[in-house]
């Protein structure tokens, strides 16, 4: 199989032969039978860029435009006490669950005290140091020619993620977003979060919420899915007689403690890549004509 993408040093696999077995299968069906569902913070943006970390949709929101200078230090300070709970990998999902719940919350209620106003979202984007991955454009406009409809699931804020694609001029009409969503009131200030809150570990919960949108997809039974927390595998639950699915996770922090359990959840494991190359040239393989 040629994908010379898959033998960069960054690529490890558990089982290359059942990898190559189900990117053949996928490419025997064909991209009318593809859907791909994607993690966005950390998974189609960069993690670090020139040695520095990338914000994520809620990080973004950290710019003295929206937020206060306390506010900042509070959104902070629960980043530094729950991310590595996040990502630490001697606690298990049940175990976490709760306090991500929690990590959420606070955040959605410090952002709601603030009255975030809507029009100058776009503003503080453009101002951020948010980066899509490199090799994007191509991942986008491949599965736009291509009709694969691409779903981005996100437990980030979905008016920031939109913006970030908008302006990338990557938001086709294939693309459609699950994530948390901003209520304004009538002068445009945030007020509330829509619906049921998204966070890491319940992605499950959100996918079989949005059934009818798995159902206009029937059709589409392999899967090509990709993320970077373990909470990231779930996204695809909501997905009708499964066929096929490949699943692809950047590991971008503490490689060496969480390669292990990665390398038993994820089909590839991406170590410290911050390119879509791996996921283009699969995608490259599967959308070409049969040889
Ligand atoms: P994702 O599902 O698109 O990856 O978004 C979830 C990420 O958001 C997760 O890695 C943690 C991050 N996050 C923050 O950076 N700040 C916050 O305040 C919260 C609640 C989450
Ligand atoms: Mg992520």
């Amino acid at each position: 199989m040629q994908i010379p993408e898959l033998a960069r040093p960054s690529v490890c696999m558990r089982d290359r032969g059942r990898v190559e077995e189900i990117i053949q299968a996928m490419q025997r069906a064909g991209p009318s039978t593809l859907q791909v569902i994607s993690d966005f913070d950390m998974t189609l943006t960069r993690f670090s860029y020139n040695g520095k970390r990338c914000p994520t949709c809620h990080n973004i929101l950290d710019n003295r435009k929206l937020i206060s200078e306390e506010c900042k230090q509070k959104l902070k300070d629960l980043l530094n006490v729950y991310y590595p709970i996040e990502s630490d990998v001697g606690r298990s999902v049940e175990e976490k669950l709760p306090l991500m719940v929690e990590w959420w919350t606070k955040a959605h209620a410090l952002l709601v005290q603030q009255k975030i106003q809507k029009d100058l979202l776009a503003l503080v984007v453009r101002e951020s140091d948010a980066r899509l991955r490199e090799g994007y454009r191509a991942f986008f406009d491949r599965l736009q020619d291509h009709d694969v409809p691409l779903l981005i699931f996100s437990a980030g804020v979905g008016d920031v993620l939109e913006e970030v694609i908008r302006q990338a001029g990557v938001f086709h009409p294939n693309v459609k977003v699950f994530s948390n969503y901003m209520d304004f009131d009538e002068s445009g200030a945030l007020r509330a979060f829509k619906g049921e809150l998204i966070h890491i570990y319940n992605k499950r919960e959100g996918a079989l919420l949005n059934a009818a949108h798995f159902r206009e997809l029937w059709a589409r039974r392999n899967v090509l899915l990709l993320g970077d927390s373990l909470g990231d595998l779930t996204m695809a639950d909501g997905v009708h007689s499964l066929a096929n699915i490949l699943k692809i996770g950047y590991l971008n922090d503490k490689v060496e403690e969480r390669k292990e359990s990665y390398l038993r959840a994820y089909d590839i494991v991406l170590e410290r890549d911050e390119t879509m190359d791996v996921a283009n040239g699969i995608l490259w393989h599967i959308t070409r004509p049969e040889q």
